[in-house]
């Protein structure tokens, strides 16, 4: 599905986090690792649209996600198999520890998604920003993959469909609620910030949490250590024999 529309600029933020993105995209294996996983989230929210598909009763909201459900599947296909093609030209096996799955996150952000209950207002406003914000972050991992034009070409060809979902769900939005329509896009947009505080701060509370765990052992621990150490020191080794008040027991049945 193609769009006659320029790309969407990427935003400052991801503008500003390029050099980090091109560290991250740099090692082949952290590579085939992250296009695994953007596969998953295509094919994830591919599944979530088409129900979306499903539940709303527009008859052209049906037919424009169906569309877009078979998109995603395709980006879900396509990643799967670059991430594929790299595994097989790599065969190192090896594993780094670190994806950088927070600073550069697979692009739609669908996974929070409700798809039932919600109005097709919310939806498309919802779509409209997760779309916009994959056409941008599409745009940066597309740049800095000068040194892969395979995967370079995945992103490209992905891309145009992302801004082309980007404009049919604003233009959509516009049809089903002409006067309101902004106000959604607001609530959607204060809605995503909500959910991004959320997984910053859950982020944040596992930093910390693995920090204090680290000070405690190394402050609190070593005093018990070395009381356990002195105490073990007073005891004496082998048997001994016990004095004549603790013996007392022995002849009594409690
Ligand atoms: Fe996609
Ligand atoms: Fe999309």
């Amino acid at each position: 599905m193609y769009s006659t529309r320029p790309y969407e600029r990427p935003t400052a933020f991801d503008r500003m986090l390029t050099p980090v993105h091109r560290w991250i995209w740099s090692d082949a294996d952290r590579r085939v690792q992250k296009l695994f996983r953007f596969g998953e989230t295509e094919t994830d929210g591919g599944r979530d649209i088409l129900r979306a598909a499903e539940v709303t009763s527009d008859p052209l909201l049906r037919r424009l996600y169906l569309e877009h459900a078979i998109d995603e599947f395709r980006h879900g296909v396509l990643f799967r198999h670059r991430a594929a093609a790299l595994l097989k030209a790599s065969a190192s096996g090896s594993n780094p520890g670190f994806h950088g799955s927070w600073l550069a996150p697979g692009g739609h952000g669908l996974d929070d998604l409700q798809v039932d209950g919600e109005a097709d207002s919310d939806m498309l406003a919802f779509l409209h920003l997760s779309e916009k914000a994959a056409a941008s972050r599409f745009t940066v991992y597309r740049d800095v993959m000068q040194h892969d034009p395979p995967t370079r070409a995945v992103f490209e060809e992905i891309l145009h469909d992302e801004t082309f979902h980007m404009n049919y769900t604003l233009m959509q939005l516009a049809r089903v609620e002409p006067e309101r329509h902004k106000r959604h896009l607001w609530r959607a947009r204060l809605s995503r910030l909500w959910k991004a505080y959320l997984r910053l701060a859950t982020s944040l509370a596992g930093i910390f949490g693995s920090i204090l765990l680290t000070i405690q052992y190394f402050v609190l621990l070593p005093p018990f250590g070395w009381l356990a150490k002195r105490a073990a020191r007073r005891e004496h080794s082998g048997w001994t024999m016990p004095s004549p008040a603790r013996s007392d027991s022995l002849n009594r049945q409690y």
